[in-house]
């Protein structure tokens, strides 16, 4: 049998990084998600197109954020650094924390107290961070941490580092490989703006080197409390249940309103009743688990369709950017399940059962 063990994105793509043959490599072999076609739901909701979701829960530490960080923490440690930095609604400390740790670099990351998701706190916990919990929203975290980076010898590795981007945009080279060519609508939260600027980075790079015949229209949606790129205004006081996309004021803004722009696509809001609905949809049609802010992709999806956006017998890809495990306590929440509790009778199990 011929080996093949997959390595990574930067070893599958280094053709398309900015990588040399000596660059310390810095991996847990993220990327390689699954592509999953979603019959039940494209019936459910009533539209005549292929849909895929793209599982991006399944890399190392359960998110998207792996992809950008293998490669911001391959580049810090190419330049010596010691520590890294950043700020994060949850999943960028995860990633952190776990890049770091196998760098063997010391990481800090700077949360809002009181708005992580419990999976990835216990994440951040367990891989070694140093952890800081500001009384402050998202934001004002990333202001901080971007000032400390100026002045002390950390490296900041949030998407505003340009080699994040890099990554990412490994996503959308996944997704014209399987599919044979760029879809044609690309459905995606967005948060502090940065995976929509990498996505487009990755769909305009494969179209220039002749492997894909058209852009994807991208299709951006952030959550109506913090909606700030569609208001045109910063957001002092960002809110929703989708704590991961809780940003007023996005980094990436004129980047995302760019790929909007370019492809024909659109930037809009779902609100927390949209994006509940779209998370107990995936999981009870899809057997997919994302976290509530993946599912604004797919809420988004949901409302474009309504509103007449969407063109029959297109291809359609949705970015499910987290694991909905990293947040136990919305699941419970809004599964509607009751536990049903009994006895060790047969009897008394086959009447909780009713049947
Ligand atoms: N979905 C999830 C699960 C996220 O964690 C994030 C961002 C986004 C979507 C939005 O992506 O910021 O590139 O537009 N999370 C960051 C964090 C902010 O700190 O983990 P974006």
């Amino acid at each position: 049998m011929e080996k093949n063990h997959y390595q990574g994105l930067i070893n599958k793509y280094r053709q398309y990084l900015p990588v040399t043959d000596t660059t310390p490599v810095v991996t847990l072999n993220e990327g390689n998600t699954p592509l999953i076609k979603a019959d039940n739901l494209a019936k459910k909701i009533g539209l005549d197109c292929e849909i895929y979701l793209k599982y991006e829960g399944s890399n190392p530490t359960g998110s998207f954020k792996d992809r950008g960080m293998t490669m911001a923490v391959t580049k810090a440690k190419e330049a010596g650094a010691k520590a890294i930095i950043c700020a994060s609604t949850g999943n960028t400390s995860a990633s952190a924390a776990a890049y770091g740790a196998k760098a063997g670099m010391k990481t800090f990351v700077l949360i809002p107290d009181g708005y992580i998701a419990l999976g990835k706190l216990s994440q951040a916990m367990m891989y070694g961070a140093e952890i800081i919990a500001i009384k402050g929203n998202f934001d004002e975290a990333l202001e901080r941490v971007i000032e400390i980076s100026q002045k002390y010898p950390v490296t900041l590795v949030n998407s505003v580092n340009p080699f994040r981007i890099e990554g990412q945009k490994t996503g959308a080279f996944e997704i014209c490989e399987a599919l044979g060519d760029a879809p044609d609508y690309h459905f995606i939260p967005v948060g502090n703006a940065g995976n929509i600027t990498a996505y487009f980075k990755g769909y305009e790079e494969f179209l220039a080197l002749g492997k894909t015949t058209h852009l994807p229209k991208m299709m951006g949606f952030e959550a109506e409390g913090a909606a700030a790129i569609v208001k045109g205004e910063r957001i002092l006081k960002p809110e929703t249940i989708a704590t991961a996309i809780r940003i007023g004021n996005p980094a990436s803004w004129k980047q995302a309103e760019n790929a909007r722009d370019k492809s024909g696509g659109i930037i809009n809001f779902v609100n927390d009743d949209q994006i509940v609905e779209a998370y107990k949809l995936l999981a009870s049609t899809e057997g997919i688990l994302a976290e509530p802010a993946s599912a604004a992709s797919v809420a988004g999806l949901i409302k474009a369709n309504k509103l007449g956006l969407v063109e029959p017998g297109k291809k359609i890809v949705c970015i499910l950017t987290g694991n909905g495990l990293k947040d136990p306590d919305s699941a419970i929440k809004y599964s509607g399940c009751e536990v049903k509790k009994t006895s060790s009778e047969l009897s008394d199990i086959l009447k909780a059962m009713q049947i």
